[in-house]
């Protein structure tokens, strides 16, 4: 088991942005990074609507959802065969009947994150080490407003890239759809950005801690493609951040 001690570079990070946060009372959010030229209005909505709350849950909690989860993963394979698929290195399930304590902490996601019900059916995504969650936008047939997430085992980076920035910079190379289409999905499930687009539009850097939980919902939801990025690539503003394995349990609303 990683045991972050006070010296790792999240907990650098995390110190750093306090002192910051402290000092200067228009910091937006420690653990987001914003790259592109942002329209003002535009950075006010997204820190509202996508939103990282580090040690949303204990080190006991922790582990007490990854015992339940475990045996069952364990029995999956991982699948790395369909490189054109959104996700590459994972395997996942859907969770309905929880042991108690985990529903406690469920209960407090939906609590935090929601304005109302959540889906029954809680998703579990375990993401090996090499794993990769290329750009996409979650289908709006079958998901609402929000998505929240709390990460397991690993500290991430999570990537949200606007999708029509063309409307706001220069045009560029490559056809981008509005996301909010009923195709999102043919169109984001599986491309990655051409690079023309990353370039000249805006996106953000999302640290997840361990232990942490993230709320996208709205425009972050709708108007950004989100990824994490491959361990490779890793890193948040200019500090490596290991990613090994990491699961993640992913609660949603309804259309
Ligand atoms: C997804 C997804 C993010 C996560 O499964 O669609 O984007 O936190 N997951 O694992
Ligand atoms: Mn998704």
């Amino acid at each position: 088991m990683i045991i972050l001690n006070r010296c790792s570079p999240i907990r650098q990070i995390l110190r750093r942005c306090h002192t910051e946060a402290a000092a200067c009372s228009k910091v937006r959010s420690p653990l987001t990074a914003f790259f592109g030229k942002w329209p003002e209005s535009e950075q006010q909505e997204f820190v509202q609507h996508m939103r990282i709350i580090p040690d949303f849950i204990t080190e006991s909690e922790e582990q007490q959802l990854h015992e339940e989860v475990e045996p069952y993963m364990n029995r999956l394979r991982y699948e790395f065969d369909h490189w054109d698929d959104a996700i590459h290195g994972f395997r996942e399930t859907e969770r309905k009947k929880w042991y108690p304590h985990n529903r406690d902490v469920l209960e407090r996601v939906r609590q935090v994150a929601f304005e109302g019900a959540i889906m029954p059916y809680i998703h579990v995504l375990d993401l090996a080490a090499d794993g990769v969650i290329k750009p996409h936008v979650d289908s709006t047939r079958y998901c609402g407003t929000t998505i929240s997430g709390i990460s397991l085992l690993s500290d991430s980076v999570m990537r949200l890239v606007r999708t029509d920035a063309q409307k706001y910079q220069q045009p560029v190379t490559g056809t981008v759809t509005d996301a909010k289409s009923a195709d999102s999905d043919a169109v984001y499930g599986h491309r990655r950005f051409p690079e023309a687009l990353l370039e000249n539009g805006f996106y953000a850097d999302l640290l997840l801690p361990r232990r942490s939980l993230y709320i996208m919902c709205h425009t972050a939801r709708y108007n950004f493609t989100h990824e994490i990025l491959s361990k490779e690539h890793s890193t948040f503003l200019g500090t490596a951040i290991p990613k090994a394995r990491r699961i993640s349990i992913i609660c949603r609303n309804d259309p």
